[in-house]
C-alpha cells in the first residue's frame, strides 16, 4: 500500500499560552517544510515568530501541538538543527576560529586537531572571513560577527537551519552581500532553512515559500505564499534583476497588503487553522471572450436622408 510522503518538517497544531494569560500568543499553527526548501515567516512583532523558532530548535516547549522532523518528534535541542540568533551570540573571549571549533567539537568530539582545523577553515572561507580567523569578536564589525554566526551554524552541517532575523541589524550593503552568500551556500549544500524576517524584499529574494502570520492573540500561520519566481542560480531570482520581473511587484503587494491590513483582521484566531497556499505572482489568464451571436451584431444600415 502506498504510504503518504513524510514531510521533512511538520508542525501540527502548535500553540503557546504563557502562565497568567487568558489568551494564547498563537494557536493552531500548522505548516510543513520540504527537504531543501527555504521558508521565510513574516508577521508583526510579538505574534510569536521567535517562540515558534525556539520550539523548532527544541529550546522552548509549546503549550499544545507537535513538531516532527523526518517523522520523529522534536523533544529538545539537537546538533541536527543549527540556529543563528538575532544577536550573534558569539563567545567574546574566543577567536573566530575557536568560536566555530567549539561547535564543531561538540558535534564530532572524536576528531583530531588537523581534521577539526581543516573543517573550521573551510567554513570560515565560505563566509569570506579567512583574513579574520584569529580575531576576537570585539575586533569585528556587525556584519562580520553575523558571518561568524552563519559559519558556525553551517559548520555543524545541520539538517535544518533556523535563522531569527539574522540580518536585521546590518546596513543595506552588508545585508545584501550576506544574503547573496547565504543563497550561494544554500544552493551548494541544498540546505533546508526556516528564517524569520520582517523585510518583505528579503523574503522574496530568499524564500521558496513565505508563511504569513496573523497578529496575536491567537496568531496563526494564516496563508502560505508560493514564490513563483524560480530559484535557478543563473537565471532565477537575483537581487540585481528581481525588480524587472512583474511577478515581484504582485508578490510584494500581496505581502504588504497582508501586513498592513489583513494580519490585524485575522487576529483572535480568525485566520484558518489550515492555511491556503496562494501564488499571487501568477496572473490567471483572462477568460476567453465569448463569441456574440451573429444576429445581435447585425447593424441596420443607416438610411441616407436626403
Ligand atoms: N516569558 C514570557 N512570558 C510572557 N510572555 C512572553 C514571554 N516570552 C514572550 N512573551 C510574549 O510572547 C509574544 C511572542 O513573542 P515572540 O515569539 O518573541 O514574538 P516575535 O518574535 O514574533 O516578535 C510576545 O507578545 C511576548 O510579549
Ligand atoms: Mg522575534
Amino acid at each position: 500500500m502506498p504510504t503518504e510522503p513524510i514531510e521533512f518538517l511538520k508542525v501540527e497544531g502548535l500553540g503557546k499560552t504563557y502562565a497568567g494569560s487568558a489568551e494564547s500568543v498563537f494557536d493552531s499553527v500548522n505548516f510543513n517544510i520540504a527537504q531543501g526548501e527555504f521558508v521565510c515567516i513574516i508577521g508583526h512583532s510579538g505574534c510569536g515568530k521567535t517562540t515558534i523558532l525556539n520550539v523548532l530548535a527544541g529550546l522552548e516547549s509549546a503549550s499544545t501541538g507537535h513538531v516532527f522532523m523526518d517523522g520523529r518528534e522534536v523533544a529538545g535541542p539537537s546538533l541536527d538543527r543549527g540556529v543563528v540568533f538575532q544577536g550573534h551570540a558569539l563567545m567574546p573571549w574566543l577567536s573566530v576560529r575557536n568560536n566555530i571549533a567549539f561547535a564543531v567539537r561538540s558535534k564530532w568530539p572524536n576528531w583530531g586537531r588537523a581534521e577539526l582545523d581543516l573543517h573550521v577553515q573551510k567554513y570560515v572561507e565560505l563566509v569570506g572571513l579567512t583574513g579574520a580567523i584569529d580575531k576576537k569578536p570585539s575586533a569585528l564589525s556587525g556584519g562580520m560577527k553575523q558571518r561568524v554566526g552563519i559559519a558556525r551554524a553551517f559548520a555543524i552541517q545541520p539538517r535544518m537551519l533556523l535563522l531569527d532575523e539574522p540580518f536585521g541589524a546590518l546596513d543595506a550593503l552588508t545585508r545584501g552581500s550576506i544574503q547573496d552568500e547565504l543563497l550561494r551556500i544554500c544552493a551548494q549544500t541544498h540546505q533546508t532553512v526556516f528564517m524569520i524576517t520582517h523585510d518583505v524584499d528579503e523574503a522574496i529574494l530568499l524564500a521558496d515559500r513565505i508563511l504569513l502570520m496573523s497578529n496575536g492573540p491567537q496568531a496563526r500561520v494564516a496563508e502560505v505564499v508560493k514564490n513563483t519566481m524560480t530559484r535557478d542560480p543563473d537565471k532565477g531570482r537575483q537581487r540585481a534583476t528581481l525588480h524587472h520581473d512583474p511577478q515581484y511587484y504582485r508578490i510584494r503587494n500581496h505581502l504588504v497588503d497582508f501586513l498592513v491590513s489583513r494580519s490585524k483582521d485575522l487576529s483572535h484566531g480568525r485566520a484558518p487553522a489550515q492555511p491556503l497556499e496562494v501564488s499571487p505572482g501568477v496572473v490567471e489568464p483572462e477568460p476567453e471572450s465569448i463569441p456574440v451571436p451573429l444576429s445581435s451584431t447585425t447593424v441596420t444600415p443607416l438610411r441616407r436622408t436626403a
